[in-house]
């Protein structure tokens, strides 16, 4: 029997076909997909660059979109240092002519705390294409071509892979595949090279001797290891790589990187802090997330208000105050979400 659910993954790797199931279908369910229709779900981009739509843009294009449409999340250099991923960093000249970034490379001496999109990316058509497909992230499938191809530009700039005043195009962006610092660090069985393979959307798949994981550590002598204040403060708050917590009584684990309560009556508003809710929710004012003060609003009234908060704020979730979700934050101890959620529920801020 012909189902839909078929159908949608036929229509996935084989669009055409799919229409030709549904024109073969005796009822009057569907309809076949128009060419344009087609066209217009038919946009990925292979490592091979067929797909590629011709285009060019530039560097200093690039700047303007990165600016206006991807500094708010991801920061000035791709740094990233609040919430995103880090796009740019952590490659060097060497690992261009290389192909392999040596900061992944196991018992690397240079390995890095983290990586970055730069670093884990092996063929240029998968930055293109996810930049077509995926991003900005409130509002994908918005650039235009060249806004694609410029942005692009703009990120291979920002890992000093092209120079300021380069323009990629259709043309020579077989070039400049040549000298991406991982092009040979990653595996070829995947789905983007044969269909039948799985694809690697971990982006953790590698070629041989590669590091596995990364831990935060230090290599600072222990009564030095605060010298700078709390690195946890610091450095990113939110995500798989957060700041070292330097705080408190020197340390022997260096690894314990996940801020711990540090008192008994906690003043809800530090603690809020503390694990980076304000980086995401003003007290008054909507940043990514609704206001303390709105959510306090929402939920007055609701029957177990503290459990039901404590809860969200455990899970995280998405939908209810628009289309950004909130991550989970399993990892701040129970404690501190029952004295936040008790704080939110009595909207005394
Ligand atoms: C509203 C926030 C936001 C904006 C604006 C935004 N991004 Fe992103 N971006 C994200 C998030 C979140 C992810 C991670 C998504 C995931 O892992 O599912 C991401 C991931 C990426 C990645 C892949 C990172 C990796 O290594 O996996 C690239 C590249 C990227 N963004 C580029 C851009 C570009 C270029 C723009 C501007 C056109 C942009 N982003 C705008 C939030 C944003
Ligand atoms: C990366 C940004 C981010 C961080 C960090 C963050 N939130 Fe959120 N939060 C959001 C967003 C976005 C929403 C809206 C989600 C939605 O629409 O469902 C939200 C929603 C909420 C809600 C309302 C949930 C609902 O279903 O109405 C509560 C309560 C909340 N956050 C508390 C917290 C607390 C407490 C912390 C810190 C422990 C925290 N958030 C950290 C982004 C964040």
């Amino acid at each position: 029997m012909f189902s839909l659910r078929n159908c949608f993954s036929v229509f996935i790797a084989a669009l055409t076909t799919c229409a030709a199931v549904v024109n073969a279908t005796p009822s009057s369910l569907g309809r076949p997909a128009t060419p344009a229709e087609i066209k217009a779900w038919d946009i990925d981009v292979r490592p091979d660059f067929k797909g590629l739509p011709a285009g060019s843009g530039s560097v200093k294009l690039g700047q303007e979109v990165w600016e206006a449409k991807c500094e708010s999340c991801h920061g000035v250099f791709g740094e990233s240092n609040e919430v995103f991923t880090p796009i740019a960093g952590g490659t060097t000249k060497a690992d261009m002519t290389s192909g392999r970034v040596s900061g992944m490379v196991l018992g690397a001496k240079n390995a890095a705390a983290q990586r970055t999109t730069l670093m884990k990316l092996s063929e240029l058509s998968t930055l293109w294409d996810y930049i077509n497909r995926a991003m900005p992230w409130n509002n994908p499938k918005t650039l235009t071509t060249e806004e694609v191809y410029a942005v692009t530009a703009y990120v291979l700039h920002l890992g000093d892979i092209v120079p300021a005043d380069f323009v990629l195009s259709d043309k020579n962006i077989r070039e400049v595949q040549k000298t991406l610092p991982n092009r040979n660090g990653k595996t070829r069985q995947h789905g983007l090279w044969n269909v039948g393979d799985k694809p690697d959307v971990q982006g953790d798949k590698c070629v041989a001797n590669c590091v596995k994981a990364t831990t935060i550590g230090s290599s600072l002598p222990d009564y030095a290891r605060n010298a700078h204040g709390n690195l946890a403060d610091q450095h990113r708050l939110i995500g798989a790589v957060r700041g070292l917590n330097t705080a408190g009584a020197v340390a022997s684990n260096v690894t314990a990187n996940t801020p711990k309560s540090t008192s008994s009556t906690p003043d809800p508003l530090k603690l809020a802090q503390q694990h980076a809710c304000t980086a995401c929710h003003g007290v008054a004012n909507k940043l990514l997330g609704p206001s303390l003060t709105e959510i306090h609003k929402k939920y007055a009234g609701t029957v177990d208000v503290v459990s039901v908060l404590a809860a969200k704020i455990k899970a995280g979730g998405s939908g209810v105050w628009g289309a950004i979700p909130m991550p989970a934050q399993a990892h701040v101890p129970d404690a501190d979400i029952q004295a936040i959620a008790a704080w939110l529920a009595a909207g005394k801020f």
